[in-house]
């Protein structure tokens, strides 16, 4: 018998909100949005609000709330925003020993309820979060991902379009390595539809806004007093939905290396696959010896992270 998707998100706060809004304004599947039991009303009245809101916008996904897992037994993708975000000043690995022991109680959720799912993690600081989910749940590394790198490019694109004065659709841009200020935008392959960008854009111009880049995340904590929620969740349901419906979309995004890169036993931004299978294939690009050192200090930082986390 056909069956609806099966969406369960840890998480009913901002970035959760907007993931459910939009899973179920792209009839991606039913949601159930999950929180602790003191956020249950807050799970429980966003779910109701957006259900009455598909009969305004013409969908039909159910949209539950909940604080009990079991509501969440059997998902096909969970997607977790479980935790604290930044506060201003605040740096995402600020937020390692708080958000540490939540991720290890939804691993443990997650392992016994939603053993089948593919997972995408965005709680921060994200490549230790995502290491430490696929540790505890013992879940295969092909779905276990963490979201960033769509993003990290996402956000480039927009301010290089700006810049540019050219249209967001027609820019790409891919930025690998962890998610934090050590992030590698490899600028060989960003292109204005297939015009190499640095034949558009002086170097002053392009390091700039590399550097506003990595910055993208702080920028707008600064702003609003905590971190973005809108472009976050559409990067995780576009991996979402390259997943539940096969598109193998060719994405930067937090991956399990075991030597690919050169790294081994490592979460960190590179160019993957994403099919019915999951995270189907690590692709490996040609980086310049300047991008490939940048990305090893990259994974140094990661790699330091999770020598903390190991010690908490
Ligand atoms: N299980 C489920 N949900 C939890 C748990 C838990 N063990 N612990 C906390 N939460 C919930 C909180 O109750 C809160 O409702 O996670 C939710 C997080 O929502 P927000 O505070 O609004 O944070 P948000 O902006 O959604 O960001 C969440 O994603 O980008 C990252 O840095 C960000 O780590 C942060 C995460």
């Amino acid at each position: 018998m056909p069956r609806r998707n099966k969406i369960a998100l840890i998480g009913a706060g901002n970035i959760g909100g907007e993931l459910a809004a939009l899973a179920a304004r792209t009839n991606l599947g039913d949601v159930v949005l999950f929180d602790i039991p003191d956020k249950e009303g807050l799970a429980k009245g966003k779910a109701l609000d957006l259900e009455q809101n598909g009969s305004i916008l013409g969908y039909d996904s159910k949209i539950i709330g909940t604080s009990n897992w079991d509501d969440c037994a059997g998902a096909d993708v969970v997607i977790i925003t479980a935790g604290v975000p930044r506060k201003p000043g605040m740096s995402r690995d600020d937020l390692l020993s708080i958000n540490l022991k939540i991720i290890r109680n939804v691993a443990e959720n997650v392992k016994t309820k939603c053993k089948d799912a593919f997972v995408i993690c965005i709680s921060n600081p994200l490549d230790a979060m995502v290491y430490e989910l696929k540790k505890v749940s013992g879940l295969p590394k092909e779905r276990v991902v963490g979201m960033a790198g769509v993003l990290d490019s996402a956000r480039m694109q927009l301010f290089l379009a700006r810049e540019l004065g050219v249209s967001v659709g027609d820019v790409q841009a891919m930025v690998l390595g962890g998610h934090g200020d050590t992030m590698v935008p490899v600028l060989n392959y960003c292109t204005v539809n297939g015009v190499p960008l640095r034949q558009l854009i002086s170097k002053e111009k392009l390091d700039a806004i590399v550097a506003r880049t990595a910055g993208g995340g702080g920028e707008i904590v600064k702003l609003m007093g905590t971190s973005a929620y809108y472009a976050p969740a559409s990067a995780a349901i576009a991996m979402a939905r390259s997943y539940l419906r096969d598109q193998k979309r060719l994405v930067p995004a937090a991956a399990y290396c075991e030597g690919e890169y050169g790294y081994k036993d490592l979460y960190i931004g590179v160019p993957v696959v994403i099919g019915a299978r999951g995270v189907e294939k690590i692709v490996h690009i040609e980086l310049s010896a300047e991008e490939k050192a940048m990305l090893d200090k990259s994974a140094a930082a990661v790699r330091e992270l999770l020598d903390a986390a190991a010690k908490l």
